[in-house]
């Protein structure tokens, strides 16, 4: 933060404010943790109000997609159908889905069904069956804004075991946002989740993580789900990411999938349940822009 803006200058984030009116106290807070030697964010995370409003509408139209494709999640269908559907809604919504081609990946969701983390790649050999538990991950570009969340589906009636896995994973991304206000750190975030999950006998994955977003698809900072209170970037308001935690029945351990190179399975077979949420640092504490 070297750059020093003087006090009845327009505040740099484009509000028409003046700069002691506006980001003026902000950037002090900052500048005394970053001396302490805490991780703090770079000013071009902090997202202007423009910026959350653009995200805003982007997240409403990725929730949108989320409520559309709800009813097609059904015993027989083929992923590929569902992805199909959903290229189509986001087009009609005026978006444009964030996964395609992003880093060469080939659709426009992932569907992740049991034992399949995340990343799981739509295909027309991939059928739903009765008793999976499904995730459904969608992101959207809105007038070049950001969003991204997921939800997990039952197809059919699925076993009370998966059952409780899902619960579990949307209660841990509940209490990892429930943590989410200026002035206390990312690492919070994880401690909850993980106490949460380990509380039930389930593990979190490590190797992945949410991640910032808004401007572009993935920007700092990365987020974890095994960490400490107390540790990583500190929350500032403006700051824009996602609370995605992979929480898992057995072992926390992952492997990637050797011909597609994209999904990723857990190692010991066992199912595997996430939801994501994007979410918004403000002033007093934190707000929802997709779930
Ligand atoms: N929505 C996923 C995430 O949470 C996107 C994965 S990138 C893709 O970051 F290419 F696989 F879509
Ligand atoms: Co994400």
């Amino acid at each position: 933060m070297s750059d020093k803006f003087g006090r009845n200058d327009l505040c740099w984030c484009g509000s028409g404010r003046k700069y002691k009116k506006c980001h003026f106290f902000i950037d002090e807070q900052i500048e005394i943790y970053r001396l302490r030697g805490y991780e703090v964010p770079h000013r071009k995370l902090l997202k202007t109000k423009q910026q959350i409003e653009g995200i805003r509408e982007s997240g409403k139209r990725n929730i949108a997609l989320l409520n559309f494709i709800e009813n097609y999640v059904v015993d027989g269908v083929s992923t590929e159908e569902i992805d199909q559907l959903i290229f189509e809604k986001t087009k009609e919504l005026g978006g444009i889905p964030a996964d395609l081609h992003y880093e060469g990946y080939p659709k426009s969701s992932c569907i992740s069904i049991n034992d399949v983390v995340c990343h799981g790649i739509p295909s027309e050999r991939v059928f739903l069956q009765d008793g999976d538990i499904v995730n459904i991950d969608v992101s959207t570009i809105y007038k070049g804004f950001f969003s991204d969340s997921s939800r997990m589906f039952c197809v059919g009636s699925v076993s009370a075991e998966k059952q409780k896995l899902v619960n579990i994973a949307k209660e841990c991304v509940e209490l990892g946002i429930e943590q989410v206000k200026p002035w206390t750190f990312l690492g919070d975030i994880g401690q909850a989740v993980n106490d949460h999950a380990k509380n039930n006998g389930y593990s979190v994955v490590k190797e992945i993580g949410g991640h910032g977003i808004g401007v572009q698809f993935h920007e700092d900072p990365w987020v974890g789900y095994v960490t400490k209170r107390g540790t990583g970037m500190l929350l500032v308001p403006g700051l824009v990411f996602t609370v995605e935690p992979m929480i898992n029945m057995g072992k926390a351990n992952i492997v990637a999938d050797t011909s597609d190179n994209w999904a990723i399975y857990t190692v010991d077979g066992k199912p595997s349940a996430q939801w994501e949420k994007t979410v918004l640092v403000t002033e007093t504490g934190h707000e929802v822009l997709a779930y």
